[in-house]
């Protein structure tokens, strides 16, 4: 439960050219967004830089360059040479980096796959001043955002029902606004109890004591061999960095006990190499729209070289299935808990990433799980709206993070230094 120093809803007033960062799992993006004068408008360009696989696991300064070196290729590419007045950026680093005006910026942990030495436990933010430095970058960091405050606040841009964002991709977590009053940790700092903070949930991480979920033991095995055994327990039952690895996990060790004859006498090999399946061949499994799921049986050939039986390809669907819902119903938990704490009874949820926009039926299963647990009656008309709706998100990364930038230079103008940590930065 991060606090964000995030201290408003956007009004749909702000206005202003600023940049954004996304430092995502797979792509660097990098966007300029102006905020026009008319309500709720806005303009963007935008690039995508590949984030090279070597980069998630090397060296930080090599990463810090990198994306110096991107920011610097899109100012020049759209604002040629004469460039010198410094763009405010808001960079979208989605990992769980304390947010609090002593510590802002220090990484708790890598989460996603990510796993760069020397960087855990410090704070991100002047290794990146310093690489934007060193190449003489002409940028002002004004905001350091999780990728869930930036849906919300994008989301909230446009509809003002939106209390809630949330990214259900390769990762997963969520973040909403409570009053300071409701916060211990900023008891500290007497803030009028009903000042407003966005809280990063890093809902990820729930359960990593393993008190509440019962769990698999190809769960059990998804963690212990993950580069952080012990962390992001919630989050590897739900995103999408982990569902096509629970469902190899599954297919593997039914065919390894000899009772259940599952793909008995054919090579598994390839099946057998970890990370092989992403979530994209769950979907496929899911979207088979054959009855005989000849489909599914294609997928197997060409990417497994394995030939299931009929039986076998109605097993595969059913564990699709039911890896797919478990991770719908759970995320639904995750909005259901925020819900009941603020005593929201009708709101909007803005949601983004790839499980969220692509996996089938994520949605439905993930509303019909809202209903059950919040004991909404069963709708009497198929178009009426959920009291509580879960919506897909405006772009938070490149719009939330702009607004943010934005929020922040206008409450910094109005006296609130809270959580900044270069007070120069906004002169
Ligand atoms: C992981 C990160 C979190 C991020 C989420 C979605 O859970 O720890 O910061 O919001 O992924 O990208």
């Amino acid at each position: 439960m991060n606090p964000t120093w995030v201290m408003s809803y956007p009004t749909g007033y702000e206005t202003g050219t600023y940049l954004a960062l996304d430092m995502g799992g797979t792509n660097l993006r990098v966007c300029q967004i102006t905020l026009t004068e008319q309500k709720s408008e806005f303009d963007i360009i935008q690039s995508k830089y590949r984030m090279p696989e070597e980069l998630k696991t090397g060296d930080a300064d090599e990463l810090w360059e990198y994306i110096a070196d991107c920011l610097m290729q899109f100012i020049e590419t759209h604002h040629g040479e004469a460039s010198k007045q410094k763009l405010p950026l808001g960079f979208t680093f989605s990992y769980p980096a304390t947010q609090n005006y002593i510590d802002e910026g220090i990484l708790q942990r890598w989460t996603k796959g990510f796993d760069i030495a020397g960087v855990e436990g410090r704070n991100v933010v002047p290794m990146f001043e310093n690489a934007l430095a060193q190449r003489g970058v002409p940028i002002k960091l004004t905001a350091l955002i999780n990728d869930t405050t930036g849906t919300l606040i994008a989301s909230a841009y446009t509809d003002t029902k939106m209390k809630i964002g949330c990214i259900f991709g390769t990762g997963c977590n969520a973040a909403y606004i409570e009053d300071c009053g409701s916060i211990p940790k900023l008891a500290h700092l007497n803030l009028p109890p009903d000042t407003p903070m966005a809280i990063n949930c890093e809902w990820g991480a729930f359960d990593n004591e393993h008190k509440v979920l019962p769990r698999t033991p190809y769960d059990v095995i998804i963690d212990k061999d993950s580069p952080r055994p012990g962390q992001q327990a919630f989050e590897k039952m739900i995103a999408g960095l982990y569902l096509g690895e629970i469902f190899r996990l599954v297919m593997v060790d039914l065919h390894d006990k000899p009772e259940t004859h599952m793909f008995t006498g054919q090579d598994i090999s390839k099946l057998r190499k970890a990370y092989s399946l992403d979530s994209s061949f769950l979907s496929a499994i899911e979207e088979d729209p054959f009855e005989n799921l000849s489909e599914t049986a294609d997928l197997f050939q060409t990417k497994l070289d394995i030939n299931p039986s009929g039986a076998e390809l109605e097993l595969i669907r059913r564990a699709a299935e039911l890896i797919g819902t478990r991770a719908a119903r759970l995320s639904a938990c995750g909005v259901a808990a925020i819900s009941k704490k603020k005593g929201y009874k009708s709101c909007h949820v803005g949601a983004d990433g790839s499980v969220f926009n692509k996996y089938p039926h994520f949605k439905a299963r993930g509303a019909q799980a809202l209903r059950e647990i919040l004991d909404w009656p069963e709708k009497t008309d198929p178009n009426e709206e959920d009291p509580i709706e879960i919506l897909a998100a405006e772009d938070g990364s490149g719009v939330g993070a702009a607004l943010i930038a934005a929020l922040t230079l206008e409450r910094v103008k109005k006296g609130n230094m809270h959580g900044i940590l270069h007070p120069e930065n906004f002169k």
